[in-house]
């Protein structure tokens, strides 16, 4: 008998590599529990969110594209969920409330930001591709850095606009202008879905950039997006989204088992080579 049961929702799922590795971690801790991969249509996160209520579930993260679609759902948002309206972990508090949280922002400061060897990215001017259920979390940590010039562009650019009323100290910009926008930015963040295995890419060439450049994917699967090869032919610096990937899944373990979860090697490992 598993005691505790957790998952993930969204769709599509079957990139996911969050079961490995809470599986792997409720193993090494000898916690009896289960992770899997949930995959439901917009209308069923009711009845999901009924199931944590009810304690027939005990935690879920949520994924694309469904991090704001829960909240209406949830009795309370703490922490940084609050301050991004975007929601990836859900567990039920001891009062019997049903409590979003988010773990996106620990998990970019954490695999991304802190990682950079120069931290003095005050004057760094930063272009955020996307608009979607990550990127206000992006911003949020970006701005956390104190950074200043901050690019943010989509495809559909009302959705960007809808950013821009949480943090309006954010410039948008035309989908149409990124490539030549690319050519002064320092660091550029693909927080889209382009480049995703099996779905499109981007048809910018991006021939024209600092060389100093960052450029930072937050897909992790496949491990290199063309953009990432393509940057790294051209000797930037490149990272991917494994590392943010790996520490949201850390905190959201621990705001549910009480434990922080050591990222080991064999861990790594073990979803290295489950990339594409
Ligand atoms: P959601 O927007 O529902 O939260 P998401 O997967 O978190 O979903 O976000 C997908 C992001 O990838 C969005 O910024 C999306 O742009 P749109 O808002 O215009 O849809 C972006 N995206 C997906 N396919 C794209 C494409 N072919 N070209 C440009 N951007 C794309």
């Amino acid at each position: 008998m598993i005691d505790k049961k957790f998952g993930i929702i969204g769709k599509p799922l079957s990139h996911s590599l969050s079961p490995m590795l809470h599986n792997y971690w409720f193993k090494k801790y000898g916690i009896s529990g289960n992770y899997s991969l949930i995959e439901i249509e917009l209308n069923e996160i009711e009845k999901i969110i009924e199931k944590i209520r009810n304690n027939v579930l005990h935690g879920i993260n949520v994924t694309v594209p469904y991090k704001q679609a829960v909240i209406p759902f949830l009795d309370l948002m703490v922490g940084d969920a609050k301050k991004t309206s975007s929601v990836n972990t859900i567990s039920l508090n001891k009062e019997g409330k049903v409590v979003g949280n988010n773990t996106d922002i620990y998990g970019f400061e954490q695999g991304f930001l802190n990682k950079l060897r120069n931290q003095n990215f005050k004057q760094n001017v930063v272009l955020v591709l996307g608009a979607g259920g990550v990127t206000a979390s992006v911003i949020y940590a970006l701005l956390n850095k104190k950074i200043e010039k901050i690019f943010v562009s989509n495809r559909t650019v009302e959705k960007a606009y809808e950013i821009k009323k949480k943090f309006p100290s954010i410039e948008i910009l035309k989908w149409e202008n990124i490539e030549a926008k690319a050519k002064d930015v320092d660091i550029i963040i693909n927080t889209t879905s382009l480049g995703l295995a099996e779905g499109s890419d981007f048809k910018q060439e991006f021939k024209a950039t600092k060389p100093n450049l960052v450029y930072y994917d937050i897909i992790y699967n496949p491990e290199e997006t063309m953009m990432v090869k393509k940057f790294k032919k051209k000797n930037i610096l490149t990272y991917n989204g494994l590392e943010m990937f790996i520490y949201q899944g850390q905190k959201s373990f621990s705001l549910w088992n009480e434990i922080d979860p050591e990222i080991d090697i064999e861990l790594k490992k073990k979803i290295e080579s489950n990339l594409k």
